[in-house]
């Protein structure tokens, strides 16, 4: 099958209830029909996502934020025409009849326009909105290729390959349902960015952001199966040598180019200084060691405390999710 015959079929699947996995620029989604309550339980239930946990609705454009919100501001359509399509969601009040399966019985609802190519032709092929979390078992990595999502859910859906998604973390969500503009969850739109964007209304201060709606505010969110730890630079040595002293193997997530080298024994995997580059790969990489059988334990060095790179580094840190301290136990991915 070529790709618009893929498509089609995909448009068929969606149509009869079914789900589909597709990239968008951020991480591969898993796609249900945003409008019928039956296909959102069927997507929650493979998931293994609890349904009071809301979705976010991929839309063609702008235009359509109308079929799904209502009082929306005007800050939601200044940043929906300079940052879509791309790796941005809003959140807004919900416009009635939208499924509260769709919302998670909340009366906002988040909504994006992707930037993937394959993901927009899937989009105005369908002609409505996609629900689409990302597409891995709950509490699990987001996958970021096409063979990720089958490692998660095997023959169970249709995959549209689209290749290595570019930005490789979840996009930045805003809430702008009330008050003034809330970072939800930092991503590789850059607050300082929407700050600049917003600069009359401009967003709320730090401490007011974190919002327990967001599942992805669990800290063991986004965790491989394998303990992990957050190490900073200075310590990273040490805990490899702590590690391989208690005959386990480490694997090693490096951001700086000195510590690249800790003798044999560990895995190690050198990321880039580029938080772009970083966001790429960070992924594939903890699925990498994850799924490397040598590897007892995932150290991940602390990426730098810069704006760049917060929202990697809220990544890494629901990825760690709780820390090691005195001994190396069974730490689970806790969902
Ligand atoms: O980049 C992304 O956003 C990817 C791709 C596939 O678009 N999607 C994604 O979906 O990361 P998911 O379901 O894994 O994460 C969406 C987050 C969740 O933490 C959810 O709680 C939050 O968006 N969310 C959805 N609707 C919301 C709402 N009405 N209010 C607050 N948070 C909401
Ligand atoms: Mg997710």
């Amino acid at each position: 099958m070529d790709q618009s015959q893929q498509i089609a079929k995909a448009v068929e699947i969606l149509r009869e209830g079914g789900l589909v996995a597709f990239p968008t620029e951020t991480v591969y989604g898993l796609g249900a029909d945003a409008n019928n309550p039956e296909a959102l339980r069927r997507l929650y239930s493979l998931k293994g996502r609890p349904l009071d946990h809301p979705s976010i609705v991929h839309v063609t454009g702008t235009e359509a934020l109308e079929s799904w919100c209502r009082d929306i501001p005007d800050a939601a359509i200044l940043l929906a025409t300079l940052f879509w399509p791309g790796p941005l969601t809003l959140v807004l009040k919900k416009r009635k009849g939208v499924p509260d399966e769709l919302t998670g019985g909340q009366d906002t609802v988040a909504i994006r326009v992707p930037s993937h190519p394959v993901a927009l032709k899937l989009l105005s092929a369908f002609g409505s909105g996609v629900a689409a979390p990302s597409a891995n078992r709950f509490g699990h990595i987001s996958p970021t290729s096409a063979t990720d999502v089958r490692g998660e859910f095997g023959d169970e859906v249709m995959v549209l390959d689209g290749g290595p998604c570019q930005v490789g973390i979840e996009s930045t969500i805003i809430d702008l349902s009330a008050g003034r503009p809330r970072v939800l969850r930092p991503g590789m739109i850059l607050e300082e960015s929407i700050n600049v964007a917003l600069s009359e209304v401009g967003l709320a201060p730090k401490g007011e952001t974190d919002s327990p709606r967001v599942p992805g505010s669990l800290p063991s969110h986004y965790a491989p199966h394998k303990p992990v730890e957050l190490v900073e630079s200075s310590s990273l040595q040490d805990a490899v040598s702590g590690l391989l002293n208690k005959g386990k193997t480490p694997g090693v997530l490096a951001y700086s180019t000195s510590s690249a080298g800790y003798g044999a024994g560990p895995v190690s995997i050198q990321m880039s200084q580029s938080p772009a580059h970083y966001a790429f790969s960070l992924y594939r990489s903890l699925r990498e060691l994850d799924g490397n059988e040598k590897v007892d334990f995932i150290l991940i060095e602390e990426p730098p405390a810069k704006p760049e790179w917060v929202g990697i580094r809220d990544r890494v840190t629901r990825a760690a999710g709780q820390r090691l301290d005195t001994s190396v136990t069974e730490v689970g991915n806790g969902t």
